[in-house]
């Protein structure tokens, strides 16, 4: 029985063979022909072609699926106190406003051309949950422009911002503007408090989220091909800062909270930094590599 059996077992694992050989030819083509398109420079950047229909489907069904389930954890606090929905208005108007407008508020102009463009949110807890639209304004969404606000926004006022938004569908144009205009003395808090992340992709992930990357080449971070900044590759090697100061932990703070306190003629610029974040980046950087 057994040794009459064995052919057709062997023919079926060739045609299994030839089956997975076939389709991983078939990816690889599919592969390669994305990056001669890409290459070739006939792929168009601009963001005033459109995405085809169908990406834009795929990625907003993508962007779904992520987010509600990193959202399902999340324990909503109560968001109907009235002074919670004043800060909630405070943050939005320093932060969501030019790109996503308001109800009778057409978005800036740096809003209108982008590629997505923002959507308004006077209607966003049609399609997220409460927990959802947190999760978003907090982690952002990348490549499409959703910047996240984690560092630039204490906890109570994200969900303050939430909270807002949560309100947004009852509120009329005059009781939005009215609350707009009492907000206009109130500032948005940010976030102090270090992040629950491990140290060290904790100062790698802060260190990311001012941008210092954006001047400055760092080993181990994804960025620019920049010199707008002296590259900061084996920081701890250096004895200097910027010239001026001894680099210890302490001076290096102080440096990335307020370069101006050192240096008022220095070109780097005030990234407000708060000073328990600047620790962590500088504790990161000082770390020997
Ligand atoms: C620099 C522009 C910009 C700013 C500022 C901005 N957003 Fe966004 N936002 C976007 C873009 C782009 C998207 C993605 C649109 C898409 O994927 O279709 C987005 C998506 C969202 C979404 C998902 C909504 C949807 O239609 O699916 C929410 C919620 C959101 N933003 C909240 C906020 C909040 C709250 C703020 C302020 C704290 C804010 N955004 C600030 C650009 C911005
Ligand atoms: C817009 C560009 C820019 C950004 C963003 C920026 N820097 Fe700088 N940085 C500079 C420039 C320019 C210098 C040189 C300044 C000088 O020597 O006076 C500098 C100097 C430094 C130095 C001293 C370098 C040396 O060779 O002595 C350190 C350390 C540093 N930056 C860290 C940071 C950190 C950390 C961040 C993020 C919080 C950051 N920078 C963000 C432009 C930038």
């Amino acid at each position: 029985m057994a040794t009459r059996q064995k052919p057709g077992g062997v023919k079926h694992r060739h045609k299994l063979w030839f089956g997975v050989v076939g389709a991983s030819a078939l990816v690889l083509a599919g592969v390669a022909a994305g990056f001669v398109i890409l290459l070739s420079g006939g792929f168009s950047t601009a963001a005033t072609t459109q995405h085809f229909w169908i990406t834009h489907r795929l990625l907003d069904i993508g962007l779904s699926v992520s987010v509600n389930a990193a959202a399902s954890h999340i324990k909503v606090p109560a968001l109907t106190d009235p002074t919670m929905i004043a800060q909630g208005m405070a943050c939005y108007r320093m932060h969501c406003i030019d790109c996503h407008g308001a109800p009778g508020e057409a978005p800036a102009a740096a809003g209108r051309g982008m590629l997505p463009v923002p959507a308004p949110l006077s209607q966003a807890t049609r399609d997220w949950s409460t927990a959802a639209l947190y999760y978003i304004t907090k982690k952002g969404v990348r490549m499409t422009g959703m910047p996240a606000w984690e560092f630039r926004m204490s906890e109570h006022s994200l969900w303050s911002t939430v909270a807002l938004l949560a309100a947004m569908p009852q509120l009329s144009i005059s009781q939005f503007d009215d609350l707009k205009a009492r907000s206009q003395s109130s500032t948005c808090p940010v976030n102090t408090v270090s992040p629950q992340t491990p140290y060290p992709d904790r100062g790698e992930m802060l260190l990311r989220q001012y941008a210092c990357h954006s001047c400055h080449r760092i080993e181990g971070v994804t960025g620019p091909k920049t010199y707008a900044g002296p590259e900061l590759n084996r920081w701890s090697e250096r004895k200097y800062i910027a010239g001026v100061l001894p680099n210890t932990r302490q001076n290096l703070t102080q440096w990335i909270h307020n370069p101006q306190s050192v240096n008022p003629l220095t070109m780097m610029p005030n990234l407000a930094v708060p000073e328990s974040h600047a620790e962590e980046i500088a504790r990161y950087l000082l770390a020997p590599r």
